[in-house]
């Protein structure tokens, strides 16, 4: 779909519809709102008058025009009170806007700025609000359905401004948050497709086609060369599979200071291996490499942005299989790194893959490190579908990251790293065991992980929670989520914006 700003009237702008905005309480509109109001003679104050549109954050009125201007309809989107209105609200009403139309068959829509008028926010985060909430609320994943007849797609979107001053604002505003909203719905895409679409080999591939139409660098490496570099914990996963793994590697060269690499889980499918899960719900873990998927989108969007930082994505990929070759309950593995991992249950297998990705990561001497996995059910316990859990022993990249993630819109919870977790992933044989019991199951795999890196700044990003949704609500619609991708590039801009403070608190 297309997105543009153009200068004009919405009042008289042609489309299948209009969308403007009230908020609650507001009796008689004004800006675009009320342009439209009067040109359709009253019609919406009337509506609202008669206490069927009343601003509710959420609510969609739609009024028929009949012939008074030229767009058929008007959708008129409550954003709530006006005190409690921010960024994310502009997002979501965006999405539940634009799916609201597109039921109705609407191919072309013009919207007045949600936010930029009374509300007071700024025309160009509010124009880049706009086009995320569109585009990641208008995603659906039909690839493997017969097209419906009715079926249509939004085509267009128009930003109608009066004030030819914000016109540029908007346009820079509209560009970048096409960026990171199709970053967010590649990763989707990603996550989304089944395991046996979505292989190593074809995660590879994607990343490969990724790279060329980016320009970004892209290196896969096969199993002979995970053999050479004695990267025994991710070997031990891909064992049990006759799927070949791979290691998929994305540079970014900006310059600058910072060097940011970022990392990710890439099981394309978690049967748990010999320690084998239930068959209910199992389906979903063909979205066990979301953190995979995250970082290369990411790095899509960053090669588009262009900041001045280098990054470098890492994606272990492989998927965890039972079989006659698996690991087993037991085994000792033995990790790029040196250290021996007394592999209790196959199925905590993301931080094995993870333990030679970090140890490779840390290697390019970065600036600092992110992993993002979908690594432990116990995050689901902690935080629901609401958060991310994040693990690190430095507060000053944690408050980076959350600062990223609030410009996108997106939640992360910092979890405590207290040295005495790290007694539960002590074991008898090896130098440390894969599961710390049921207890603190999320710290626990984050001092697993910790294990692998020394010095360099590390955050761990456990997105176990929130990287499938059944419900279609704002930005957010079933199936993949696309979370985090937005908060890493938003990392990767404020960080060519400002460097990491190098001291570790805590
Ligand atoms: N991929 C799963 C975690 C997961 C669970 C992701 C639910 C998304 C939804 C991970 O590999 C796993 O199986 N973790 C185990 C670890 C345990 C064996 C220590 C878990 O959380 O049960
Ligand atoms: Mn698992
Ligand atoms: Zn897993």
């Amino acid at each position: 779909m297309e997105i543009r700003v153009e200068r004009g009237d919405i009042a008289q702008h042609s489309a299948d519809a209009l969308i403007v905005n009230l908020f609650e309480g507001v009796t008689q509109p004004g800006g675009g709102t009320g342009a439209v109001d009067q040109a359709l003679d009253g019609a919406i104050s009337r509506v609202i008058q008669d206490g069927d549109c009343r601003g509710k954050d959420g609510e969609l009125t739609l009024i028929h025009t009949l012939g008074k201007i030229s767009s058929p309809r008007v959708l008129v989107a409550g954003l709530g009170k006006q005190d409690k209105f921010t960024l994310d609200k502009v997002r979501s009403v965006a999405a539940g806007a634009a799916r609201q139309l597109r039921r109705r068959r609407c191919e072309t829509i013009a919207t007045i700025t949600h936010g930029a008028g009374i509300a007071g926010l700024d025309p160009e985060a509010c124009a880049q609000a706009i086009a995320e909430g569109t585009i990641l609320g208008l995603y659906r994943f039909g690839r493997h359905k017969k097209p419906k007849d009715d079926d249509v797609e939004v085509r267009e979107l128009v930003l109608v401004e009066f004030d030819e001053t914000r016109l540029e604002a908007l346009r820079r505003g509209v560009e970048r948050g096409v960026t990171l909203a199709e970053a967010a719905n590649f990763a989707r895409d990603l996550a989304n497709e089944p395991s046996n679409v979505l292989t190593p080999t074809e995660l590879a591939e994607r990343a490969r086609a990724l790279a060329e139409e980016t320009g970004l660098q892209c290196e896969v490496y096969d199993q002979s060369w995970m053999e050479e570099q004695r990267m025994g914990a991710l070997l031990g996963v891909a064992k049990g599979s006759d799927q070949p793994p791979k290691f998929i590697v994305l540079r970014y060269q900006g310059g600058g200071s910072t060097h940011l690499a970022l990392v990710g889980k890439g099981i394309t499918f978690d049967t748990g291996g010999i320690s084998i899960k239930p068959a209910a719900g199992m389906e979903q873990m063909k979205g066990d490499m979301s953190g995979g998927a995250a970082v290369i989108a990411a790095m899509g969007a960053i090669a588009r942005l262009k900041p001045q930082i280098d990054v470098t994505a890492v994606v272990p990929a492989t998927e965890n299989m039972p079989g006659g070759h698996a690991t087993k309950p037991g085994d000792v593995l033995r990790a790029m790194s040196g250290t021996t991992i007394e592999v209790i249950n196959t199925d905590a297998e993301g931080r094995l893959i993870l333990a030679d990705a970090l140890a490779y990561a840390q290697g390019l001497a970065p600036t600092a490190i992110v992993d993002v996995a979908t690594l432990t059910g116990a995050i689901s316990i902690a935080l629901g579908d609401v958060a991310m859990g994040a693990m690190t022993d430095h507060d000053s990249l944690f408050d980076r990251v959350d600062r990223a993630a609030k410009s996108a819109g997106e939640k992360v919870w910092q979890l405590p790293m207290y040295d005495e977790y790290k007694e539960q992933i002590k074991s008898d044989v090896a130098d440390i065991k894969n599961t710390g019991g049921r207890n603190a199951g999320s710290i626990t795999a984050a001092f697993f992980l910790k294990e692998f890196v020394d010095e360099t700044p590390w955050l761990h990003l456990d997105m176990a929670g929130v990287d499938f949704y059944s419900k279609e609500k704002g930005i957010t619609v079933k199936g993949a989520s696309g979370i985090p991708v937005r908060t890493l590039v938003h990392l990767a801009l404020e960080l060519a914006q400002e460097p990491l403070a190098t001291t570790a608190t805590g």
